[in-house]
């Protein structure tokens, strides 16, 4: 089997916008408590933060954070997590049936976003609040000072603002779960109303307004047009969330990225169609900040408790692959991705897993996130793209493989491939024009013989990436069910 890959540094795409390489952290589960924070643990600072885990968020690369939830936010009082930790109260999470002390707030999250040198794009509950609560967040965060909340945030130990220039409108306001749920018309209003009263505070805001949860909502593009019709104007983003879950069909587990491909290009459209019944110049962006694969949503225990562990998904070779091929696609929109966060960061779904006396480990998926955060520089390129099909049940009939280039200003380029076969091999061209000069320097490789391998705490380097030795020429296998990254210089 062959495929090839055309391209050229003439016909550049979009710039590799950093803020693809997003992460996620919520109140959920041992996201936060036991996750980013554990007094306790050896490695933690005189801040609670865990410094093993913050040297793993550094090495995978991540750029921008969301925070706090997620379908935490919806019913979130902001004020409880700021003050002496004293005065804070514990409360009932309902969202994810847990109880929620408020150690951590939003100025621990923003110091922590400093330790990890990663942007914070904090979300607003719109599921119980409204314009009011957005408006004061946003005093107590971002104005200097001289005003009750700015002065309030000074005398908590954080005179220098915050600072935060993204923002999310709620979260998956679409959805029946969501606390506070609404329809398209209420949600569009608010969110326009919320955005513009923002505004009028910080005119260079970046706001997200929320699109669907997932693709096979009953409401999806429909949803999207509506809060469009609504707040074109006011906002920049409109958000895309998607999780995938393996199945016992592994070659349509392995086209997931069809579905958030098609998502895209459906939400572009959307965007693009309201604007033009509008009269509108304005090109909305996706934030797809909630995306990753999901085993099986795991339910909280019956009981409240303090961060039980939810969703700690043990996360696979093929689940890596497809994770691989996911941030594949999200380059190869970066004309109109803004933002993308995988979700989420530590032990929820997440590339970084702890245990409470033990050490932080990097999951299969942390090393397809992490290489290509690193590797993927400067400028996607577009491609051309010959490929065999196969036939998936899911969706149709798809390429076996997926692909995207970046290319830097000093020759450098950087292909990312994804070989969906189950058995065999392919063989990838890369056009000889486009390597003209050059040749292929490295072959990383994600991929093993058994493809439900996992890093576990008592054997965390079990997958890992390896370097084939370079071909030659400008063909070059990739094993199946393989993501790989070939340095082309
Ligand atoms: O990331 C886990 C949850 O998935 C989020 O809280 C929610 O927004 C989504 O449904």
């Amino acid at each position: 089997l062959t495929a090839r890959l055309s391209f050229s540094p003439a016909f550049p795409l979009a710039p590799v916008r950093r803020r693809l390489f997003g992460g996620f952290v919520e109140h959920m589960g041992r996201c936060v408590y036991g996750g980013i924070y554990d007094p306790a643990h050896p490695s933690a600072g005189a801040d609670g933060f865990r410094g093993d885990v913050l040297a793993l968020v550094r090495e995978l690369g991540v750029t921008v954070v969301r925070y706090p939830g997620g379908n935490f936010v919806s019913g979130y009082r902001w004020e409880d997590g700021i003050g002496p930790r004293a005065n804070r109260p514990v409360r009932l999470d309902p969202a994810w049936h847990s109880v929620e002390t408020n150690e951590v707030g939003l100025d621990e999250f923003n110091r922590w976003t400093r330790r990890a040198e990663v942007e914070p794009m904090l979300a607003l509950n719109l599921g119980t609040r409204g314009v009011q609560h957005a408006l004061d967040l946003l005093e107590y965060a971002n104005h200097p000072s001289g005003t009750r909340l700015s002065d309030f945030r000074t005398a908590n130990g954080t005179p220098v603002p915050h600072g935060i220039r993204l923002w999310c409108l709620g979260n998956e306001m679409d959805g029946s779960w969501q606390i506070g749920h609404k329809t398209a018309d209420e949600y569009g209003r608010l969110a326009a109303e919320t955005a513009r009263a923002m505004r009028m505070v910080d005119p260079g805001l970046e706001l997200v307004a929320c699109g669907s949860s997932h693709s096979r909502m009953s409401t999806f593009g429909a949803w999207e047009s509506t809060v469009l019709e609504r707040a074109i104007e006011q906002i920049d983003h409109i958000s895309a969330h998607a999780y995938y879950a393996p199945a016992d069909d592994l070659g349509s587990f392995l086209a997931s990225a069809t579905d958030m491909d098609r998502m895209i290009s459906s939400v572009v459209a959307t965007a693009d169609a309201v604007a033009a019944r509008a009269g509108s110049r304005r090109k909305i962006t996706v934030a797809f900040d909630e995306w990753n694969v999901w085993h099986q949503p795991s339910e909280p225990p019956d009981e409240w408790t303090r961060a039980p562990r939810i969703s700690e998904d043990t996360f696979t070779v093929a689940d890596a692959v497809v994770a691989g091929d996911l941030l594949i696609t999200l380059l190869n929109h970066a004309d109109r991705v803004a933002v993308a966060c995988q979700a989420q960061l530590v032990n929820v779904l997440a590339p970084i897993r702890t245990e409470p006396d033990g050490p932080a480990w990097r999951q299969t998926i942390f090393h397809p996130f992490a290489l290509t955060a690193r590797l993927a520089r400067a400028t996607v390129l577009r491609t051309e793209f010959e490929a065999p099909e196969y036939d998936t049940a899911r969706y149709g009939r798809v390429p076996l493989v997926s692909a995207t280039v970046t290319h830097q200003p000093d020759g450098e380029a950087v292909v990312f491939a994804v070989n969906r076969h189950r058995h065999e091999p392919i063989e990838l061209t890369v056009d000889p024009a486009a390597v003209a000069g050059h040749a292929i320097a490295e072959h990383i490789v994600l991929t093993d013989a058994d493809l439900t391998a996992t890093n576990t705490c008592d054997a965390p380097e079990r997958v890992r990436p390896r370097r084939l030795s370079p071909p030659p020429g400008a063909a070059v296998e990739l094993p199946p069910v393989s993501w790989n990254a070939l340095r082309l210089r």
